[in-house]
């Protein structure tokens, strides 16, 4: 879905994520494997505060495994636990309600020490931007379809617990936090993941970025998909390669950029370039 965020609508979506927050012992930040920190609500720690959080790297089946390891490092180095997860296929979900069970296990055995013998499920609500797969995710805890409320803020109906087990309560509809705008980069690397719409942003400016990126950190990617020799460092030598290759040609017989364009991104978003990472703790692009 296409989502206009004016002020108002940001300052809305915070505040329903906070009224959330009192029914809840535990917050999971979803966020996208390939792109965790363009995916992340530049507010989020402001908004959820001292509650409890789990941070879940998604669409991990599409990531470079070595760079999630990596990232699963970075966030434990501060103090918060990440898992790598894949919504759509369910691989790592098994794991969250004993991984929120863990989180909240002092709140926990301060309810026991208060005298009360069987606490009660933990309690979550998943909390992501657009597109990071939130209902994916709890269609796969809840183990059936859960209908999916607009994604715009202010959209309401009665809120309901998913029972997860025995031991997880899940909110079935989940926290919807904006992206970064501020930062071109950003914008990119969204439109790269299909986190944001094509229409946004031009596609040849988004293909751009992403062959640039690809030829940075992976040229033998590029080399074996588009049977190049070599990679080409100017970037418009580099569209007509893969345009000749891949017969991109307009009616005079020059390259179609935006063929080229289209087939670039689609590649990337459909794994035909292999498991991609836009994004590592130890990468400044
Ligand atoms: P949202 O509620 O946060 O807005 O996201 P949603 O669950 O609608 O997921 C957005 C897209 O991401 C969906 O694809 C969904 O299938 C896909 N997705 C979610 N989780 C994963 C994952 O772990 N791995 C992969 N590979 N994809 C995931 P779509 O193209 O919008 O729809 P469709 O392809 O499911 O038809």
């Amino acid at each position: 879905a296409t989502i206009q965020w004016f002020p108002g609508h940001m300052a809305k979506a915070k505040r329903e994520v906070q009224e959330k927050l009192k029914w809840i012992d535990v917050a999971f930040e979803l966020l996208d494997a390939r792109v965790p920190m363009s995916s992340r609500n530049p507010m989020i720690d402001e908004i959820l505060g001292q509650k409890p959080r789990l941070v879940l790297l998604n669409k991990a089946d599409m990531a470079d495994e070595a760079v999630t390891e990596q990232w699963i490092r970075y966030f434990r180095e501060q103090g918060k636990t990440a898992i790598a997860i894949d919504a759509q296929s369910g691989t790592g979900v098994r794991q969250l309600a004993a991984a929120a069970k863990e989180m909240v296990k002092d709140k926990f055995a301060k309810m026991r020490a208060k005298g009360i013998k069987n606490p009660r499920p933990v309690r979550a609500l998943i909390v992501g931007i657009p597109n990071v797969g939130k209902s994916t995710l709890i269609n796969r805890l809840a183990g059936r379809h859960i209908a999916k409320t607009g994604d715009k803020p202010g959209v309401t109906k009665a809120q309901q617990w998913i029972k997860v087990g025995k031991e997880m309560e899940l909110l079935d509809t989940p926290g919807i936090l904006w992206p970064k705008f501020e930062d071109e980069d950003v914008g990119y690397k969204l439109a790269v993941t299909g986190a944001i719409k094509d229409e946004i942003l031009n596609g040849q400016d988004v293909a751009v970025y992403a062959l640039r990126f690809l030829s940075a950190h992976y040229p033998e990617r590029l080399l074996s998909r588009y049977d190049l020799d070599d990679i080409p460092a100017d970037i418009v030598a580099l569209f007509e390669a893969i345009g000749r290759r891949r017969g991109c040609l307009t009616a005079g017989g020059g390259v179609d950029y935006d063929k080229v364009a289209e087939i670039v991104l689609s590649d990337i978003r459909t794994e035909k370039l292999g498991r991609l990472s836009f994004e590592a703790p130890a990468l400044r692009t």
